[in-house]
């Protein structure tokens, strides 16, 4: 493949990824917030940021919507263009991490392979999957952007859960769900990630 890098070798930094952990006191990781449009994955991944910075935490939201405004702004909706979205979020992501700083991705990633090949280039642990598990009628009535209506009307084709597949997650580490009918505060569901932070030690 003419577009792959040749004679490339890995460079050795004299700081590692044990070294930059000890001085933030914390455990870098990926946290994967998978779902629907609409399903409340920034609102979530905002509330669970502002709650880790006030505990003294070094974190950064990929979001997907706005690295699609810059790093990923030549790619569309295509599954191609989103395997490649998905694939730059997580290298993007795993580079973080390994400053030591909690990532935190909130990307739709409707693909199975495409989540577990971001998993796959991480080490052990280091990739928690959130999955937001709210209904698509749910999702369809909040149509916070309007774009279920627009889809539902054939003026955006391709759209997730819609005309485009989701491929449910099937391992997630968290699932964030309503409990009947009512969702629980953005608040409440930060609160289940950083228990599960917490419990296995990314906190210090
Ligand atoms: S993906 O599938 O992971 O590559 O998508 P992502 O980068 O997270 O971008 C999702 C946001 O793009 C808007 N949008 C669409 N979503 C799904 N399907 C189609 N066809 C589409 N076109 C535009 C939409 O606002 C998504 O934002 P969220 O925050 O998920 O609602």
């Amino acid at each position: 493949n003419g577009r792959k890098s040749t004679n490339i070798v890995w460079h050795k930094s004299s700081v590692e990824k044990i070294d930059r952990q000890e001085l933030l006191q914390q455990k870098g990781c990926v946290i994967w917030i998978t779902g629907l449009s609409g399903s409340g994955k920034s609102t979530v991944a905002c509330a669970l940021t502002g709650a880790l910075h006030a505990r003294g935490k070094l974190t950064y939201v990929l979001d997907g919507d706005n690295v699609r405004h810059g790093l990923n702004r030549d790619l569309t909706f295509k599954a191609e263009d989103r395997a490649e979205n998905i694939r730059r979020v997580g290298e993007v992501a795993k580079l973080f991490s390994d400053a030591g700083i909690i990532c935190i991705a909130s990307v739709i990633s409707p693909y199975r392979k495409d989540r577990d090949a971001c998993r796959s280039i991480l080490p052990d642990g280091d990739f928690i999957e959130v999955f937001m598990d709210i209904p698509l009628r749910v999702c369809e009535a909040r149509d916070p952007k309007g774009l279920y209506k627009l889809a539902r009307a054939g003026k955006i084709k391709g759209f997730t859960g819609i005309d485009d597949p989701y491929e449910t997650p099937l391992n997630s580490e968290i699932v964030l769900r309503q409990e009947g009918e009512v969702c629980p505060s953005p608040e409440t569901m930060a609160g289940k990630v950083i228990s599960y932070l917490e419990e296995k030690g990314y906190l210090h």
